[in-house]
């Protein structure tokens, strides 16, 4: 069973300047709610008891959001809002739920990974890239029961626009496994549109193993001077570690750029 999740979130958010000039990206608001209960409803409903979180300094801001019980009980106590009663209780809920580790320096996505390594305990465990929101059906959820039905590693895939494939992790897939399941041959970090193998994009829905911890902590840096998860991915996949991409059938939103962060504001009230 996949219990823990991680959550790298110490990403500057500079594609959504100046809105992140003075303020974490994960916590502006899509439609009455910060984009990371998006995240953590998800996260809950398909089973997940523990979230590690990946911050930094820079980033304190999220914690205390989850940390601000003084300031709830005084109000409560004096306005006794239901509303703010029940939003509260939501927050100790997640509270209860979360770690945090720290990534002080932007290295990358990878090496974010490998802060979390002293706790996770399960052999599998699930990551959520927090700019990708996934909505109308529960990704997490359906990659969990893949991950049940094959006993591997699974990554969420979507096709996109050839143009755009230096944007993305390229998946080059062999085996049909069934409808929306396939096994992945290599994974490739932001390709030129020469060199991709596919328009097949990693989407950030990931189950990991465990041993990707071991391939991180020799991972040299990639792609833009960064330590990827996906170089990391791929030298599992170079000794036969079995990683599935799955379809997801949920409609995907970016809230990492400015125009999918008010189209996704716009999305979510209409759905
Ligand atoms: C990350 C991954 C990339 C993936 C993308 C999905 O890139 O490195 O493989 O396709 O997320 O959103 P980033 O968005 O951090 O540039």
């Amino acid at each position: 069973m996949i219990k823990q999740a991680i959550i790298p979130l110490a990403g500057l958010g500079t594609r959504l300047l100046p809105l992140t000039s003075v303020f974490a990206k994960e916590l502006l608001p899509i439609n009455g709610k910060p984009g990371i209960q998006y995240i953590l409803d998800e996260c809950k409903e398909a089973g997940i008891k523990e979230v590690v979180f990946i911050i930094s300094k820079k980033k304190q801001m999220i914690k205390n959001y989850f940390y601000n019980d003084n300031f709830y009980k005084k109000i409560i106590n004096k306005k006794k809002d239901p509303r703010i009663i029940k939003e509260y209780k939501q927050i100790l809920k997640y509270k209860k739920m979360i770690k945090f580790v720290y990534q002080n320096k932007p290295r990358g996505t990878g090496d974010a990974v490998l802060k979390t390594k002293k706790y996770i305990r399960d052999k599998f465990f699930l990551m959520l890239l927090p700019d990708d929101l996934i909505i109308k059906k529960n990704c997490s959820k359906s990659m969990i029961k893949i991950h049940n039905r094959y006993k591997s590693s699974v990554m969420a895939s979507m096709n996109v626009n050839k143009k755009t494939v230096s944007r993305w992790g390229i998946f080059k897939l062999s085996k049909k496994l069934d409808r929306n399941n396939y096994l992945i041959k290599d994974v490739i970090e932001k390709p030129s549109i020469a060199s991709a193998p596919s328009n097949k994009a990693v989407i950030g829905r990931y189950i990991l193993p465990k041993e990707i911890f071991s391939k991180l902590s020799k991972q040299k840096p990639g792609k833009g001077g960064e330590i990827h998860i996906t170089d990391a991915i791929q030298s599992l996949i170079n000794e036969n570690s079995k990683f599935i991409a799955h379809n997801f059938s949920g409609k995907y939103l970016d809230c990492g750029s400015m125009n999918g962060y008010i189209k996704s504001t716009l999305e979510i009230a209409k759905s």
